[in-house]
């Protein structure tokens, strides 16, 4: 595996490949990677020739009160773990590769980057959206991997593609849980003992809609308001929202039915965690 640190670099290795047609993946990450990311580089591995993982904590989706400085990073042992996952390349690029000095561009999904995250987190979809962008350029990728624990971003993102006739097809991919039930994420790393038993309850309240769902129920405010009193019951849960959204559109559903998006952002602590199922046919 190739360590590639330069845009310039790595736009001319991706140029080349593809001129000798070879088809690129790209699984962008934040790093500190799980068995969530590894999964995408598999199924990159799999479809694609070159397999290009990009790890660079983007600056530009956190707000200012948030987790940039203290993200979790391990660089040896995520190249590690990205070699034995099939990843050809490594492209690592630092903040002022990325925004040199006076950079001024940022791509905005509309509407849909100000609901769920996108409330709490007003700019964090224009940094996902516009680092993404950047990444597709510089990459070229035939193929982008995205984990459907953010479902927001990957609609975000398919969209910012179609809208803007980006050639990459984007890859949504199965969210990955712990064996307890818990949401696979980087984040997880920040929560205490007691707080890590707690944060159980998000799926818990998840798997509780899916089988009152399977039991019956459509009525999103019931299951809503049943997921928050399941939640509720832990002192060190602070709901930031339950939806129950359109999948493929985020608007609002009143009926729960196949293709229903339920989602959640829970704090425990600093640490905000989010989770969703979507409902199936
Ligand atoms: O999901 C993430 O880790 C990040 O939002 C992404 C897509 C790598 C953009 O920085």
């Amino acid at each position: 595996m190739q360590v590639i640190e330069t845009p310039q670099a790595m736009q001319d290795f991706a140029r080349d490949a593809r001129a000798q047609g070879r088809s690129i993946g790209l699984v962008p990450t934040m790093g500190y990677f799980h068995e969530g990311h590894l999964s995408l580089m598999r199924a990159s591995a799999a479809e694609n020739d070159i397999t290009i993982t990009s790890l660079f904590v983007n600056p530009t989706q956190f707000g200012a009160h948030e987790d940039l400085d203290k993200y979790p990073r391990d660089v040896e042992r995520d190249c590690d773990l990205a070699r034995g996952a099939g990843v050809d390349i490594m492209f690592t690029p630092t903040n002022e590769m990325m925004y040199p000095p006076g950079y001024r561009t940022y791509i905005r999904v509309e509407e849909w980057s100000d609901m769920l995250c996108g409330v709490t987190r007003p700019i964090h979809f224009r940094g996902v959206a516009t680092v993404c962008c950047k990444l597709f350029n510089i990459c070229i990728p035939r193929r982008a991997y995205f984990g459907l624990k953010d479902a927001q971003q990957c609609l975000i993102i398919k969209k910012m593609v179609e809208d803007l006739n980006l050639d990459v097809e984007i890859k949504p991919m199965p969210l990955v849980r712990e064996a307890d039930g818990l949401a696979m994420s980087s984040r997880n790393v920040y929560l205490s003992e007691a707080e890590r038993r707690d944060a159980l309850r998000i799926s818990q309240a998840l798997f509780m809609a899916r089988d009152m769902i399977a039991a019956g129920e459509t009525s999103a405010a019931a299951i809503r308001g049943a997921m928050r009193d399941h939640i509720e019951q832990s002192p060190l849960a602070k709901i930031d929202y339950i939806e129950t959204v359109d999948s493929r559109t985020l608007a609002s559903a009143d009926t729960v039915k196949p293709g229903v998006l339920i989602a959640a952002a829970v704090f425990f602590g600093p640490t905000r965690l989010i989770d969703n199922i979507i409902v199936e046919g």
